[in-house]
């Protein structure tokens, strides 16, 4: 049995002042523990600030990338031990906003990956067709180029350690969710992949979390899906009440 994950990625948002009042709020509404893996991923300037806050909680807090080197002259860049010592223990990899943005390719969020392990940081590995990859029938031959090259030389114990965010990039941030049938397609075709590649034990412990638009009114139907194990948040996670109700269901 996955324990579903929600995590709520801030993108470049909330100052540390607002960003440590969401942790306690946060924390307060989860005195007791919710059956659910509950992640945050403020903007590195918050990191440290937002694990002070939630020190001794039942949340956990994510970077939003990471540098793939440990330490250099790498100006403006973060390592993985620095964010550890910032009190993470989860770092988003891969993001579409990565990728389009700021022209991360399939090897560099390789090296990222390995390099958040090494680190002992859990990555949340993203991946995801555009809209014109799905419209043209290409949805399974991207996803499997992304895992096969993001994942290249990773072990099955390096896979136990990652979770997986589909996040279809038509849906991130337009307010158009995959339908749960959709998702829960892809999130199979997925675990049949790592299944084939890394063993049916691996696939089975994998949690793959959907990405794209969730918000309290449609996370209940695509987290009942059999293989979608949580969800990767933005747009809904800034609000504490409406991330709340998104973790309630
Ligand atoms: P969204 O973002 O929920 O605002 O669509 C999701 C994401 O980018 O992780």
């Amino acid at each position: 049995m996955i324990q579903p994950v929600i995590a709520g990625n801030w993108k470049m948002n909330k100052h540390i002042g607002e960003a440590v009042a969401f942790a306690r709020r946060l924390r307060a509404a989860f005195a007791t523990p919710p059956a659910r893996e509950v992640i945050i991923a403020p903007p590195f300037t918050a990191l440290h600030a937002v694990a002070e806050a939630l020190r001794g909680s039942c949340i956990r807090m994510a970077a939003q990338t990471l540098h793939e080197a440990e330490k250099g002259a790498f100006t403006g860049e973060i390592s993985g031990g620095m964010l550890r010592e910032a009190g993470c223990t989860h770092v988003i990899v891969g993001h579409s906003e990565r990728r389009t943005l700021f022209g991360e390719s399939d090897g560099s969020i390789n090296r990222k990956l390995r390099a958040a392990l090494i680190a002992g940081l859990q990555p949340i590995f993203c991946i995801g067709e555009s809209l014109r990859q799905r419209e043209a029938g290409e949805t399974p031959k991207v996803i499997e180029g992304q895992l096969k090259e993001g994942l290249n030389n990773l072990t099955a114990d390096d896979i136990g350690l990652c979770i997986i965010a589909y996040e279809p990039v038509w849906a991130i941030g337009t307010g158009k969710t995959a339908s749960p049938e959709q998702a829960q397609e892809v999130h199979r075709f997925i675990r049949e992949w790592i299944a084939r590649q890394y063993g049916g034990a691996a696939a089975e412990r994998l949690a793959i979390l959907y990405g794209g638009s969730v918000t309290p009114a449609n996370a209940a139907a695509l987290l009942a899906q059999p293989d979608i194990n949580g969800a990767l948040v933005g747009g809904a996670s800034l609000d504490v009440d409406s991330f709340v109700q998104v973790i309630g269901h």
